[in-house]
């Protein structure tokens, strides 16, 4: 039989209630910008990477591959077999590519490209801060997030830790589900207190490379249609290229080139400082 007494007038333990505190360390950044989706697949690290190296020919950029699971970025920009270096204060020093962006990643820590990260939330969450807070970012006009697909638990710890974020860039493909898309990415923003900076329309119409004819394989215009429905910026749309799939997979960046998809990708970079510059927080 069982000795222990179960005593019953005592409270139970108070559950942990509220987010996690944001990040104190994360500083010298002026302008932080996240960029999500409401679900996954849609180009969320196709547009961070490009907007990252469009706005580092006149700034000082960084972008955090804050996909802990789906660590693209540094394959997109061509520093996949690179590892992390640390500074003489023991900070993690941000890996330099070609295209004068500095980006920190999972895949820079994981021991092959391919190895899977199963990590719990509480993990996953830590890897973060510490990309946030153990990461010598300096001084830097923007940090580009490439957000976690969605807008699930992983996506809400991050957007709960970064201090003083700009805004969200919303990604969505033109299907007329966009519009459901969008919704619940501007919905994410909206309770997150986050403002919406513009929405980016991607796979927008299939370039035939042989004839230049567009085939609108997505359909096309939902992502200005959900844009216009929900009241905030368009700030473009990328069409399907095939070449924006061969310039991922060789780790040079479609914005890199001089051709019609890199005038569509600095389009969206010039509205969205255009916007940002209406709301007077480009310093
Ligand atoms: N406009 C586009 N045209 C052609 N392929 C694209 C386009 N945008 C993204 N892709 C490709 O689609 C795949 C998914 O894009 P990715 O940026 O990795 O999405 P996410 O980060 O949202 O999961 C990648 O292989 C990428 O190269
Ligand atoms: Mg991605």
């Amino acid at each position: 039989m069982p000795t222990g007494t179960i005593k019953m007038n005592q409270p139970p333990p108070q559950p942990i209630i509220g987010p996690p505190p944001k990040s104190t360390k994360y500083k010298g950044v002026k302008h932080t910008i996240m960029v999500m989706s409401g679900k996954g697949g849609v180009g969320k690290s196709t547009i961070s990477v490009n907007l990252a190296v469009s706005l580092a020919r006149n700034y000082r950029v960084g972008l955090i591959d804050a996909d802990i699971n789906g660590p693209d970025d540094p394959k997109m920009l061509g520093v996949s077999d690179e590892k992390v270096d640390v500074n003489e204060e023991g900070k993690i020093l941000p890996v330099k590519t070609k295209y004068n962006v500095d980006v920190i990643s999972m895949g820079f820590l994981l021991p092959t490209e391919d190895t899977a990260v199963i990590w719990r939330g509480a993990l996953r969450h830590k890897a973060l801060q510490q990309f946030l807070e153990d990461v010598a970012w300096g001084e830097r006009d923007f940090v580009i997030m490439d957000m976690p697909p969605g807008t699930g638990d992983e996506a809400l710890s991050v957007a709960q830790i970064v201090p003083d974020v700009e805004g969200v860039v919303v990604v969505v493909t033109p299907q007329d589900v966009a519009l459901l898309d969008a919704k619940k990415a501007i919905n994410f923003a909206s309770q997150m207190k986050l403002k919406v900076l513009g929405l980016v329309e991607n796979m927008s119409g299939f370039v035939c490379p042989h004839c230049g004819e567009t085939v609108n394989i997505f359909k096309k215009g939902g992502g200005e249609e959900a844009a216009r429905k929900y009241n905030v910026p368009f700030l473009g749309r990328i069409p399907l290229y095939t070449e924006i799939v061969e310039s991922s997979d060789n780790g040079v960046p479609s914005v890199s080139q001089s051709n019609a998809i890199a005038e569509a990708f600095n389009k969206i970079t010039e509205n969205l400082l255009n916007v940002m510059e209406k709301r007077s927080t480009v310093r």
